[in-house]
């Protein structure tokens, strides 16, 4: 027995810990631990030193532990920790209420409340706007993923995160999710955004009537469903008909959101406003914050009491994500985005065409990048066990990663977009070196 303590690592032992005391339901992405960290990188139970590309799930955008986020949580802390807004107002909830509204406008008057995660905006998102329209239908896409609470998981497309918890909530209705691939597509680009206009217009006649619809709610780049990229022409088309039917439009930029894609927003790649948005993720560097922004009149329609929650927007996680915001215009989050974004697609593109028994299509927004993992270099075979593999082996070697898709078979980057490029330049070898032993 002491021989056998002496011998395992410490991340193992962690691991036999998590099995005895967690459930197995609480999913293991990559095989690492961690102690600490700064920037993009990791120090792991046995002191190794780990790249991260998978940025918590996309929430290190900002890098981690950013010394300004640390001393807000610092003096946030010695002064108040919770009150409840409901119960006594804070002045740092209206400072990043400002901040959110200056940075993300929807048109002439915003409006914006604080949650606690992605979850949580998207159930709050549906209740506005189901009180805004006096409708009940809501309209999601395959392949979306909006979250683990009852609604957002009964808008979620993935069944695999939805076995044994039904029933869902009901009048949730899904299209096929609108991107455009010149591999998959032999029309136009406009074309096909008419075409699937079309798909929805129909929809209205044999699935649900449009006058029944409150709300249709859109990943303008799927996250977890693989970094799909909405056409622009579909999303101008579809901001044109909801207001034609009083529908109102849901931008979910919880994983897209503040400098991924490039922009603070992805819809400002898409020239369109949303009526309701939700946020979270990297606006808070790990703190539990999140948000729903709107058009003012679309937000106070909601009657009272119907929104709050007890911790919703506590005075850290406020003070955390005000400090964000403002490193991320003094580094010019936008900016890294776009740099990480160039090198990273150059890099994918070589290897898929250095790899192509394994690596299928490349796509993405900014840095909000990702490949398909194939079988015998037929894009349309997902090789879900090699994917897996490739995440193993790159953990053993030091790099942090974590997959996506329907059928995980995707290798997504959300690395905080502050790496520095040696190192950014490092991770991609190790992984381009684990892809050619496994090709
Ligand atoms: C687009 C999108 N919406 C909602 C969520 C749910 O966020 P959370 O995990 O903070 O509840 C996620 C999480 O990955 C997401 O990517």
């Amino acid at each position: 027995m002491e021989n056998e303590a002496a011998i395992i690592s410490n991340k193992e032992k962690l691991y036999r810990r998590r099995k005895q005391l967690v459930p197995n339901a609480v999913g293991i992405f990559n095989p690492s631990s961690v102690v600490e960290a700064h920037g993009a990188i990791m120090i792991d139970a046995d002191g190794n030193e780990l790249i991260d590309f998978a940025g918590g799930i996309g929430v290190i955008n900002a890098g981690h532990c950013p010394p300004p986020v640390v001393a807000a949580i610092q003096q946030q802390a010695e002064k108040l920790i919770h009150s409840s807004f409901n119960v006594a107002l804070y002045e740092v909830y209206l400072d990043l209420a400002a901040e959110m509204v200056k940075l993300l406008p929807h048109g002439k008057a915003t409006k914006v409340m604080f949650l606690n995660s992605g979850a949580e905006a998207v159930e709050n998102a549906i209740k506005i706007a189901k009180q805004v329209a006096k409708r009940n239908a809501i309209i999601s896409y395959e392949g979306a993923f909006h979250g683990r609470t009852m609604m957002a998981m009964s808008l979620t497309s993935k069944v695999a995160y939805k076995a044994g918890c039904g029933p869902f909530a009901p009048e949730v209705y899904r299209l096929p999710y609108p991107s455009y691939s010149k591999h998959v597509h032999d029309v136009p680009e406009e074309k096909f955004a008419a075409d699937e206009i079309k798909r929805l217009k129909q929809f209205f006649k044999t699935q649900v009537r449009a006058e029944d619809v409150a709300a249709i709610i859109i990943e303008l780049v799927q996250g977890e469903g693989g970094f799909y990229v909405a056409s622009k022409p579909y999303i101008k088309a579809l901001r044109k008909l909801c207001d034609e039917h009083g529908t109102l439009l849901i931008f979910d930029e919880v994983q897209s959101g503040f400098g991924r894609t490039g922009k603070w927003a992805a819809y400002e790649h898409f020239d369109v406003l949303p009526d309701i948005s939700t946020w979270a993720k990297s606006m808070g560097s790990g703190m539990p914050i999140a948000a729903v922004m709107g058009k003012a009149n679309i937000m106070d329609a909601a009657a009272p009491s119907t929104l709050g929650g007890t911790y919703a927007g506590n005075p850290i996680a406020c003070a955390a994500s005000l400090a964000t915001l403002q490193y991320m215009q003094e580094i010019d989050i936008n900016a890294l985005g776009e740099r990480v974004g160039r090198i990273v697609y150059e890099r994918f593109q070589h290897f898929q065409q250095a790899y192509p028994s394994l690596i299928g299509e490349v796509r993405g927004l900014g840095a909000m990048l990702a490949f398909d993992v194939v079988k015998n270099g037929d894009w349309n075979e997902p090789n879900t066990a090699a994917t897996q593999q490739i995440i193993t082996a790159c953990a053993e070697k030091g790099l942090v990663i974590i997959s996506a898709g329907v059928h995980a078979n995707v290798i997504r980057i959300l690395s905080p977009l502050v790496i520095e490029e040696t190192l950014l330049h490092k991770g991609l070898d190790i992984l381009e070196h684990v892809i050619k032993e496994i090709a």
